[in-house]
């Protein structure tokens, strides 16, 4: 429980001075009633109301980028007690969570934030963002293998969409694959219907975020242009 005044300055409407102000005003309601008393207490499931708007704390928003490792999960808890990505961030108070989902087995770029938001416009399909892996593989896959997987290749009755594979070594063989959606398994499955195989897979980029030399296993604070960069899409 704290002071309404308290509250409303935490809910970054004003100053704790004003707010004393705007409550004598009969400004500010709590759960539909109007406040004027001045040491008046709320709690996390008030309803307060400054000028007939509902307004709420503002939490600190952080974003975080981690070099997942293989062999964890992609998962706030595990009721098996198995190692998750949450096991390798240290330091941070707030509540965050990872957008999206790499596979156990896969490693590299993954964003963890409290902030739904850009979450989502990370994720929407309509943002079309690029995800780029590198995939040593059994063997560099023939021209018309390359073709067909560019074109789209039907997992689960549905084709995906256009994605890109560049060979980037011959030997040992791996390659740059880049595409936009995330369905399960995706780039594994689709290495599969070209009688091929992904031996390693590790996510390089996400749209403008790129895992540059962060080493396996750590996590950074992305920097304000990169957070930018997200509120932009
Ligand atoms: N595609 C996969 O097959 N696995 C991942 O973890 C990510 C994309």
């Amino acid at each position: 429980m704290e002071r309404l005044q308290k509250y409303m300055a935490s809910c970054g409407v004003c100053s704790r001075r004003k707010a004393e102000e705007y409550i004598k005003d009969g400004k500010v309601s709590v759960n539909g009633e109007t406040i004027t008393e001045m040491g008046y207490k709320v709690g996390k499931d008030d309803v307060v109301r400054f000028m007939d708007k509902v307004i709420m704390p503002e939490t600190d928003k952080i974003y975080i980028m981690l070099n997942k490792p293989e062999g964890c999960l992609t998962t706030v808890t595990d009721d098996r007690n198995r190692k998750t990505v949450m096991d390798l961030i240290s330091g941070i108070t707030e509540r965050i969570y990872p957008v999206g989902r790499l596979d156990y087995n896969t490693s590299g770029l993954l964003i963890l934030t409290n902030d739904g938001e850009a979450a989502n416009h990370l994720t929407h399909p309509r943002n079309h963002i690029d995800k780029v892996y590198e995939a040593r593989v059994q063997r560099i896959p023939e021209p018309a293998e390359i073709f067909f997987f560019e074109s789209g290749i039907f997992l689960d009755g549905r084709k995906t969409a256009p994605s890109k594979l560049e060979i980037i070594s011959e030997k040992p063989p791996v390659l740059r694959i880049t595409i936009h959606e995330g369905r399960n398994r995706q780039v594994r499955r689709m290495l599969e219907e070209i009688d091929n195989k992904a031996i390693t897979l590790k996510r390089i980029s996400v749209g403008q975020l790129f895992l540059g030399d962060l080493k396996k296993g750590k996590f950074r604070k992305l920097t304000e242009n990169e957070i930018n960069y997200i509120r932009s899409l």
